[in-house]
């Protein structure tokens, strides 16, 4: 810890948020994007009691039994909350459902005279479910564990509202944003607003740090990389820093590619998840000591294991970890991944093996 940082005595050490000050460890923390769910058998038994995805993050009880799985398994540096992206269209009132094996289905926004549906002022009645999940999660943590709450970014979360679903090249939503951009805009702004708030009850609530997913970041040109996907978390940056000094966030620009140390300097993040395709070298050139990295193990060699997985783990450390370092996936944990195998990965990364 720096010289300067004062913690209180009472303050406990979470070692998730040591690289936020600055430090580079000797073993980094480690948590892993969807380190709840599927391959856990615990997490399909819980599911099944809620009978469905929705439902499980719309039941504070349940949802904080998940989130809490995987720290009791592994002792992970840092919880998740258990919830999902798409709850925020949910609760602006557009029609969400999971289904089995295909995943969401929304119903599609296809122009700007369908936003006038969308009911910001009413989705405080959904957060607040979900503030109480992280009310209770923060309740049963260890204290040393850290609590990362999230949304996605306006231009990931736009892809699934006008879109309707998870998308190959999200070409509807470009087409929108091409022929309308002020439309487009406008939803952007909604979304801004609204994660906004849905954030910062996140930290009221109990979450230490914040990710911003941006799955699909890697869609779109340059030029409007900056005004869809960077201005848009550069405004929800701005705002939570002004509420919330002290509460690193986290931005996740999957496929930002060489855009990736833009995205870094411009939106203000404290640090950038980096996804499987990055390259190490790249990485440590163009983000490393710049901001807190993250990354970026390949969630299919966590399914392979072996030789293999002790390899490249061993690599990303000795790469990356001379620099304030968190370990992590490029995605998250597809569901054939061997628990076994992500026991292993935290030994690795603790150096215990
Ligand atoms: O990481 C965690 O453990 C926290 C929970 C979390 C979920 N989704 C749970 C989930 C988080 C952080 C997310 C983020 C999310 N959701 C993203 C961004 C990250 C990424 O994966 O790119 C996106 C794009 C979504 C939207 C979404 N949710 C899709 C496309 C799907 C279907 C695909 C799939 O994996 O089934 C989901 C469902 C979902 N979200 C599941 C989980 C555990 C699987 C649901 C189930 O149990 O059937």
């Amino acid at each position: 810890m720096n010289s300067t940082a004062q913690p209180s005595p009472i303050t406990p050490d979470r070692r998730f948020l040591r690289p936020f000050k600055g430090e580079a460890m000797q073993t980094p923390p480690i948590w892993l994007m969807r380190q709840a769910g599927r391959y856990l058998p615990e997490y399909l038994e819980v599911r099944s009691q809620a009978g469905n995805f929705l439902n499980l993050c719309y039941t504070p009880r349940l949802a904080a039994e998940v989130t809490l799985q995987p720290i009791r398994r592994y002792g992970f540096d840092a919880a998740i909350l258990f919830s999902d992206i798409l709850i925020v269209p949910d609760a602006l009132g557009q029609t969400v459902g999971f289904f089995e094996g295909e995943g969401p289905r929304l119903d599609p926004i296809g122009s700007a005279a369908q936003l006038s549906a969308l009911e910001p002022s009413k989705a405080h009645l959904k957060y607040e479910i979900i503030f109480e999940s992280v009310e209770r999660i923060r309740a049963g943590l260890p204290d040393d564990t850290a609590l990362i709450g999230f949304c996605g970014a306006p231009w990931t979360v736009a892809t699934y509202m006008v879109g309707g679903s998870t998308s190959k090249d999200q070409a509807e939503t470009r087409l929108f944003a091409n022929r309308d951009p002020e439309g487009f805009g406008q939803l952007i702004d909604i979304l801004v607003e609204t994660s906004i708030e849905y954030l910062d009850g996140q930290v009221k609530a109990g979450a230490d740090a914040l990710q911003i997913f941006d799955s699909w970041a890697g869609s779109l040109p340059d030029d409007q990389f900056g005004r869809w996907v960077v201005e848009p978390t550069r405004k929800m940056v701005t705002e939570l820093k002004k509420r919330h000094p002290d509460v690193p966030i986290l931005g996740f620009p999957r496929g930002a590619d060489a855009l990736a140390q833009t995205f870094a300097l411009e939106t203000g993040v404290d640090g950038v998840s980096c996804d499987t395709a990055m390259p190490l070298e790249f990485i440590k050139e163009q983000l490393s000591g710049r901001t807190v990295v993250q990354g970026n193990l390949d969630p299919l060699l966590l399914v392979t294991g072996g030789a293999a997985l002790d390899r490249r783990v061993n690599k990303i450390i000795e790469t990356l970890g001379p620099n304030p370092f968190i370990f992590n996936l490029g995605h998250g944990i597809i569901p054939q991944t061997p628990p076994e195998n992500v026991a292993r990965l935290v030994k690795l990364v603790r150096g215990e093996v």
